[in-house]
């Protein structure tokens, strides 16, 4: 059995990118750890972290030995949530929500998508500049998400104040004016559940507060749960895969010239994008019992940390893994998880990036990033890049 050691890389777990330009950095440390240390007790955090495909793989995927419940510790807003409950609650609450967030549901959101898209870069196209994250990547999935939840236009100003919060921000719990945003937001979606339960419409909501499993509803409760999860797991994660596309479409400008000419590999592109900088880097999970992993001995109740963005990168599951191939297959990145906690909102984030980037090549000539302009990030499960300006000709 082999033990953790301390290593010259563990300086490296107090190590966070402020800037996208030291992200090569936390791409070489992964592939150091995934050959010398790939199971790591880190002292300072309390928790173990993993960084091989085939290790986290298991981690997310096997729910009998590794509880979701770590996600829900005291205080975050995740708790009692989907993604923080374990079977049997979970396929109880996962299976009412598929209920809801159907094929069919989310097919109908492509016409605004496509609208919401037109405006965007109706706005910015005579301007020859923009910032990728705040005048499209932010707007585009909030938008997206307050249509399918069934939020009128009217309160588009509020539901906008809360969805530019980063989720993995401590500011979801800032007070604002006595009570915290989080309060504010399950006030809020409480209020617009019971109006559709009286009067119900073609949205989200509409469906969840109906949806029924054994003849069960979702209590009020777990549905104002539910609704505040779609927006923080939703927004951020989706404006950082379109803000991360132009980043990799700009590194590699060959690449975007063919997207341009081959839309049709838009698709496989985005999956790449996913794998090559995704928007989520880890997730947690918490050891049901004393257990091994990959030969190392982990006690009960411990917390782990599996980055998924190294697994991404693993040269056992992805050959030649640092090249950004827009035509690559297969393709199994982890990106939106594995198993039964497998996003529920995949097929959305993919429709949108799969409709608002080809619009965007095709409607803007000669994308090029501000040269010379810092992109700062903030990285916690999220990876947030803050400012992307660019410019363009309009075609
Ligand atoms: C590119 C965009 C997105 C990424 C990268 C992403 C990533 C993820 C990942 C990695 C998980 C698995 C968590 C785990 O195993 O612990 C997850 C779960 C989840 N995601 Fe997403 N997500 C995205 C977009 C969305 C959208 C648009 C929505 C909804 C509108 C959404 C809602 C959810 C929900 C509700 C869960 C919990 C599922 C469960 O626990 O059964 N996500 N997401």
């Amino acid at each position: 059995m082999q033990q953790p050691s301390k290593s010259r890389s563990q300086a490296f777990t107090l190590f966070r990118p402020h800037a996208l330009e030291e992200i090569p950095q936390i791409y070489t440390w992964f592939e150091e750890m995934r050959t010398q240390q790939p199971v790591f007790y880190d002292e300072r955090m309390h928790l173990w972290q993993v960084f091989r495909y085939e290790d986290v793989s298991t981690v997310i995927t096997d729910y009998n030995r590794f509880s979701s419940q770590a996600f829900g510790a005291t205080g975050s807003f995740l708790k009692d949530t989907l993604v923080a409950t374990d079977p049997p609650d979970h396929r109880k609450l996962r299976n009412l929500v598929n209920q809801a967030f159907t094929p069919r549901a989310v097919a109908r959101l492509s016409d605004s998508i496509t609208r919401i898209t037109q405006e965007l870069l109706d706005k910015v196209r005579p301007q020859g500049k923009m910032d990728i994250v705040s005048d499209f990547a932010f707007p585009l999935p909030a938008k997206v998400i307050a249509e399918l939840l069934g939020v009128p236009p009217e309160d588009w100003d509020i539901f906008q104040r809360w969805a530019r919060v980063d989720s993995s921000d401590p500011a979801l719990a800032r007070q604002n004016g006595g009570r915290s945003m989080q309060e504010e937001m399950s006030d809020y979606f409480a209020r617009l559940l019971e109006e559709r339960r009286r009067t119900p419409r073609e949205d989200l909501i509409s469906a969840l507060s109906t949806a029924e499993v054994d003849g069960e509803r979702l209590s009020e409760y777990d549905l104002v749960k539910f609704c505040t999860l779609l927006l923080a797991a939703g927004q951020e994660t989706t404006k950082n895969l379109i803000a991360n596309a132009v980043v990799c479409f700009t590194d590699f400008p060959d690449r975007m010239e063919r997207l341009i000419r081959e839309p049709a590999l838009m698709p496989t592109a985005v999956e790449e994008v996913l794998r090559y900088l995704p928007p989520v880097w880890f997730l947690f999970r918490q050891t049901r019992t004393d257990l091994e992993l990959a030969g190392y001995h982990i006690p009960a109740n411990q917390t782990l940390l599996a980055w998924t963005a190294s697994a991404n990168r693993d040269p056992a599951q992805f050959p030649d893994p640092d090249r950004f191939d827009i035509e690559r297959e297969p393709n199994r990145h982890l990106a939106f998880g594995h198993g039964i906690h497998f996003c529920v909102g995949a097929p959305l984030a993919r429709l949108e990036a799969r409709i608002a980037l080809p619009m965007m090549l095709e409607q803007l000539k000669n994308l090029q990033r501000v040269e010379g302009f810092p992109i700062m990030v903030n990285t916690g499960i999220v990876f947030v890049i803050r400012s992307l300006p660019v410019t363009f000709q309009p075609r």
